[in-house]
């Protein structure tokens, strides 16, 4: 049978095992979910086992489990070490979503749910290429898989996971679907991710909330304050004023840019996609480029005083933010997390204190596009999609894939099959079933030109 005669033959099948996977509420952040976190890890380890791998095992960490299962079948044959994640985003706001987000529905030929494409979408496309492979006895690599529930959380855990299991992790290359590509009818492969350095700050300025009558006007307002302290991180071409924040940054050469312009890219229908009256960004550089191959500086939430009904006037005690940068070759998360604390202290006036408490950080990556897995991947693609992908740089973040290479010497394939349609970490992500049975056609083909092309 030919991939795509065995795909038509089990699609409803290969559809309703993900339904499954989706109606576990697998939520890494909030440890509500902890029991479900865990199902979703045994439901893994029993689809990895039932489509044929084994030493399949549900690894525990300090945190949520690394499930872990393998197919070793010739020692001369390449290996391949699949990566993806299990947990999800969080679900809120649910009043935005169309249908409970645990609850998957298929509309106009998409999957909606949280996790439909970032990323259980996207890893259970491994495990049914795994399972059409052994079946049609077609395997033509060494195959491990690796995936683990805290991706959204940092991957602390696995961080070391990798380190304390370098043998067991040997291969030749990693392959992750969980980024995008440009269309359906554009197909990309990512070739870079940015890193990432993220932080907690915490204003004080009186050590009680206030009469905003009797005080006002005489001592600090933490909120005012930390909102000058924040505006002033920009300055008026967009730039980033944190001293030395760009003395790393790799700058591209006009070649190079040239390169990614050639990438299709509709400035009208983006903006008309986010109902967007302008974009917004660093003076000089082109949006492709303000969301790649930049940093990027941004506050992903803001919080303190009172914010219930009505009015109640108050100076509060304490105005807190969560602020994160995307970081790019050759920044790293603790030079930039170094540089960041410095300065948003330094800014502070004198009558507030300030705290700034890093949270979790990943480094940038640039994946080679000459190597021989990125060929086979691009071959793939090209077969499955009848048209040559175009290597593009993700603006998102995946901080194992940097350490794959620091601790394994691994390069990755990033061969993503998400959309930036599909929502992901926002009420109603979806993932295309056109895309979830490409991914499933396309991924074999990959072990197949790869096996070739590595002899
Ligand atoms: N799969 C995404 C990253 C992604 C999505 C990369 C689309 C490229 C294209 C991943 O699950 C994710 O959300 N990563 C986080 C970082 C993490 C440390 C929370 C991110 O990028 O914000
Ligand atoms: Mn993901
Ligand atoms: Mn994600």
């Amino acid at each position: 049978m030919t991939p795509t005669a065995y795909i038509e033959a089990h699609k409803d099948r290969f559809i309703s095992e993900l339904l499954d996977l989706l109606r576990i509420p697998s939520v890494s952040a909030d440890p509500a979910f902890s029991g479900d976190v865990l199902r979703a890890a045994d439901y893994i380890a029993r689809k990895l086992r039932d489509a044929g791998a084994d030493n399949v095992e549900i690894c525990p960490t300090a945190g949520y489990p690394i499930v872990y299962g393998e197919k070793i079948t010739d020692a001369s044959l390449p290996t391949v070490l699949m990566y993806g994640h299990y947990d999800v985003q969080p679900a809120d706001p649910y009043e935005l979503w169309n249908s409970p987000p645990f609850e998957p529905v298929i509309q106009d030929g998409n999957i909606y749910a949280r996790g439909a494409c970032d990323d259980k979408g996207q890893l259970y496309m491994h495990l049914k290429a795994f399972e059409m492979m052994m079946q049609q006895g077609q395997l033509p690599c060494n195959v491990k898989f690796m995936i683990e529930g805290e991706e959204e959380v940092g991957s602390n855990n696995l961080g070391i996971f990798v380190r304390q299991n370098k043998e067991r992790l040997q291969a030749d290359v990693i392959i992750i679907s969980d980024t995008g590509m440009i269309a359906n009818d554009i197909p990309s492969i990512t070739s870079g991710l940015r890193g990432l350095s993220y932080h907690e700050v915490e204003v004080t300025g009186p050590s009680r909330d206030l009469h905003s009558g009797l005080y006002g006007g005489a001592v600090a307002n933490p909120i005012n304050i930390l909102c000058k302290m924040i505006a002033s991180l920009h300055d008026e071409n967009n730039h980033i004023t944190i001293p030395g924040f760009y003395d790393n940054v790799e700058e591209l050469s006009a070649e190079e840019r040239a390169e990614m312009a050639k990438a299709p890219f509709n400035l009208e229908a983006y903006k008309q996609a986010l109902n967007l009256s302008d974009v917004h960004g660093e003076v000089g550089y082109t949006t492709n480029e303000r969301n790649s191959i930049r940093p990027t500086l941004d506050v992903n939430g803001i919080w303190g005083g009172y914010t219930s009904e009505g009015a109640k006037t108050v100076i509060p005690s304490k105005a807190f933010a969560k602020i994160s940068m995307r970081l790019v070759p050759n920044q790293t998360s603790e030079e930039i997390t170094e540089k960041f604390q410095k300065h948003f202290t330094s800014i502070a006036p004198p009558s507030v204190k300030v705290a700034v408490r890093p949270h979790h950080g990943g480094e940038p990556v640039v994946t080679p596009t000459n190597s021989v897995a990125y060929q086979a991947a691009s071959k793939a693609f090209e077969q499955a999609f009848g048209k040559k992908p175009i290597p593009v740089r993700s603006g998102g973040s995946i901080p194992i894939v940097a350490m794959f290479k620091s601790e394994l010497n691994l390069d990755t394939v990033l061969m993503g099959f998400g959309l930036d349609s599909d929502a992901i970490h926002s009420p109603n992500e979806h993932y295309g079933i056109f895309n979830y049975l490409k991914g499933i056609e396309t991924i074999p083909y990959f072990y197949k030109y790869y096996a070739e092309m590595s002899k």
